[in-house]
């Protein structure tokens, strides 16, 4: 049986480590998510992406202001949403090393675009190409709604990332 992590109740607010140790117990599907201003493009790997509505479809994705493709989507007004294969986990760890230059990020995979520019990975899960609609500011975050202009996507299995490491979907039953 899992062993249950408790902490003591407390009234205010939660701390930064227990909110993670909780967190790292969430599965989560893994995206890259990219953008393009001119003929720089850049990209992150991403799990705090959602969908938000389908009139009119819509996506959500949280981003680290201090990360180095943040300003892509600022000056672009647009990005991709990619969610990964489970044979892609080698894409996810391209886009989460950080300091990596940019386009050594996108030596691995066939990468195109739909409507907007912003790099597409061919052979993923679900790809969203999205205008940014509106922005809120989150302490270190910024999270983008997004208009979905464009959309591929195939049957078969996403990656997912839980307790520091990437996973595969297994049947349940
Ligand atoms: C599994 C996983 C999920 C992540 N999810 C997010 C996320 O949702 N938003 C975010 O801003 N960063 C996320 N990150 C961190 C970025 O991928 C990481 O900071 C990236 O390398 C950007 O670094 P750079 O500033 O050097 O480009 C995640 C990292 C991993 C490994």
């Amino acid at each position: 049986m899992a062993e249950m992590i408790a902490f003591p109740t407390r009234s205010e607010a939660v701390g930064e480590a227990e909110f993670k140790i909780a967190m790292r117990q969430v599965a989560a599907s893994v995206a890259i998510v990219t953008a393009r201003s001119g003929k720089l493009r850049n990209g992150l790997t991403a799990t705090a992406v959602c969908s938000v509505a389908s009139t009119p479809p819509t996506m959500l994705v949280c981003i680290n202001r201090s990360a180095s493709a943040e300003p892509l989507i600022q000056e672009s007004g647009a990005f991709a949403i990619n969610f990964l294969t489970d044979g892609q986990h080698g894409i996810a760890r391209l886009f989460s090393t950080s300091k990596l230059a940019p386009e050594d990020r996108f030596v691995e995979g066939t990468w195109g675009s739909l409507e907007t520019g912003a790099p597409v990975l061919e052979g993923t899960v679900a790809s969203f190409d999205c205008r940014v609609e509106s922005q809120v500011l989150s302490g270190t975050h910024h999270i983008y709604l997004g208009r979905v202009v464009g959309v591929t996507s195939l049957d078969t299995d996403v990656l997912l990332y839980r307790d520091g490491s990437f996973r595969r979907l297994e049947p349940a039953g």
